[in-house]
C-alpha cells in the first residue's frame, strides 16, 4: 500500500499524520480547504520530513469539486478522514454550517470512494459520542449519549452513516445483490483530549482567533497573548473540582492512525470497528496548568471562573482494545504534551 489522502490533512491531528504516514514510507496527498489552517503547514512537514506532501485545496462539501478531486487520486489506498469544523460552540450558533461541512463531506467522500476501488477509511471521532458516561473508564461499549452539541451530533451521524454503509453491503451480499467492488474497512477512531505538537515544533494546534480549548489557551496566556486563563468550575465531584480529561499526545495519536489503516489492510478485516484513542489515565484542569508550570517555569496567570456550559466533569478510555488489536498504545507523558506545546507556541512567536 502506497498511497494515502488526507482530507483535513493541514489541520491539528491531520499534520502530524502526514507525517507519521511519510516517515512510515507512504505517498501522501492532502485535501484540505484551509478553512481553518495555511499552506505553510505544508512547507513545514516538507522541512521534518524531507519531503512535501501534494496540497489539493478543495473544499470536500461540494460535491462536483470532491468528485473531481477523488478522479485525479483514483490509485488511493486508503483515505484518512479530518475535514470537519471543531468549534463546539461554533457548532451551537452556525448548526446547520456544521451539518452541512461534516456530513455533507463524509457523505460526498463515500460517494467518491464507492466510484474508485478504495474501501479502506479512517474516521476521526470524538469522545464527545460518550457525553457524561455512567460507569468509568469508558470502552468502546459503553452506550452513546445523546449529543450536547450539533458538532456532537455531526460526530454521532457521521459513524450511523458508516455503520449502515456497511451493513448495506451486508444485506446486498446475502441476497446475492451486486455489489459496486469490495468489501468496506472502516475504523471510526474516538479520540479524547488531543494536546502537544510535533517535538521540531515546526507543526501545531493553531486555533483561528480565540481558542476554545485548554492547551492552546494556556500556551497563549503564557504567551501573553491572553491576559488570564479562566478555569471553567472547581466544584465538580472529582478530587481538586476540576473537570478530569484523559490528554493524549497528538504524536501518539498520529501512529495510532497509522496502525489503524494498516491493521485494516493486513488481517483480513471487513465492516467498520470503533477505537477508543486515550492514555487510559485523567488529568485534572489543575494539573495540567501544574505540568505546565513545572516544565516550562512560567507561572500561569489564571482564575477560578464559573462552569463552561455543556462540560461533563469526567471522562478517560479504556484504551486496551487499541492496545490488544491495533499494537498501539500512548507513550507520551503529561509533561512531554505541555512541553511540546509551549516550544510550538513559542517558535509561533519568534515569526510575529
Ligand atoms: C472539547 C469538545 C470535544 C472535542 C475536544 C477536542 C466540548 C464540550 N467538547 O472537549 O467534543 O472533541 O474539545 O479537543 O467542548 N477549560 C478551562 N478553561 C478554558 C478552556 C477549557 O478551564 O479556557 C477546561 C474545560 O472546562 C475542560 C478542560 O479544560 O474541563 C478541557 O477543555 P477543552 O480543551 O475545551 O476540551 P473538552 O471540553 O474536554
Amino acid at each position: 500500500m502506497k498511497k494515502v489522502i488526507v482530507t483535513g490533512g493541514c489541520g491539528f491531528i491531520g499534520s502530524h499524520t502526514v507525517v507519521e504516514l511519510q516517515q512510515k514510507g507512504y505517498t501522501v496527498v492532502i485535501a484540505d480547504d484551509l478553512s481553518n489552517s495555511t499552506p505553510s503547514v505544508v512547507e513545514n512537514i516538507g522541512r521534518i520530513t524531507g519531503e512535501k506532501p501534494i496540497l489539493e485545496i478543495v473544499d470536500l462539501s461540494d460535491r462536483t469539486a470532491c468528485l473531481r478531486f477523488f478522479k485525479v487520486h483514483s490509485d488511493a489506498d486508503a483515505v484518512i478522514h479530518f475535514a470537519a469544523a471543531k468549534a463546539v460552540g461554533e457548532s451551537v450558533s452556525k448548526p446547520l454550517h456544521y451539518y452541512r461541512n461534516n456530513i455533507g463531506s463524509l457523505l460526498n467522500v463515500l460517494d467518491a470512494m464507492e466510484r474508485s476501488s478504495c474501501r479502506t477509511f479512517v474516521f476521526s471521532s470524538s469522545c464527545t459520542v460518550y457525553g457524561q458516561p455512567d460507569h468509568l473508564p469508558v470502552t468502546e461499549q459503553t452506550p452513546r449519549k445523546p449529543a450536547c452539541s450539533p458538532y456532537g451530533n455531526t460526530k454521532q451521524v457521521c459513524e450511523d452513516v458508516l455503520a449502515d454503509l456497511v451493513a448495506s453491503c451486508r444485506t446486498d451480499k446475502g441476497k446475492g445483490g451486486a455489489l459496486s467492488g469490495a468489501s468496506w474497512k472502516i475504523l471510526s477512531l474516538r479520540y479524547f483530549n488531543p494536546i502537544g505538537a510535533h517535538p521540531s515544533a515546526l507543526i501545531g494546534e493553531l486555533p483561528n482567533g480565540e481558542p476554545n480549548n485548554l492547551m492552546p489557551y494556556i500556551t497563549q496566556t503564557a504567551a501573553g497573548i491572553r491576559p488570564l486563563l479562566k478555569v471553567f468550575g472547581n466544584d465538580y465531584p472529582t478530587p481538586d473540582g476540576t473537570p478530569v480529561r484523559d490528554y493524549i499526545h497528538v504524536c501518539d495519536l498520529a501512529e495510532a492512525h497509522v496502525k489503524a489503516m494498516e491493521y485494516m489492510q493486513e488481517n483480513g478485516f471487513e465492516g467498520m470497528d470503533c477505537f477508543n484513542l486515550g492514555t487510559g489515565r485523567g488529568y485534572s484542569v489543575l494539573e495540567v496548568i501544574g505540568s505546565f508550570e513545572r516544565v516550562t517555569g512560567i507561572k500561569l496567570a489564571y482564575e477560578i471562573a464559573g462552569r463552561r456550559d455543556g462540560d461533563i466533569a469526567q471522562i478517560w478510555a479504556d484504551a486496551g482494545k487499541a492496545e490488544r488489536l491495533l499494537g498501539w498504545k500512548a507513550r507520551r507523558t503529561l509533561d512531554e504534551m505541555t512541553l511540546s506545546a509551549w516550544k510550538w507556541q513559542e517558535n509561533l512567536q519568534k515569526k510575529i
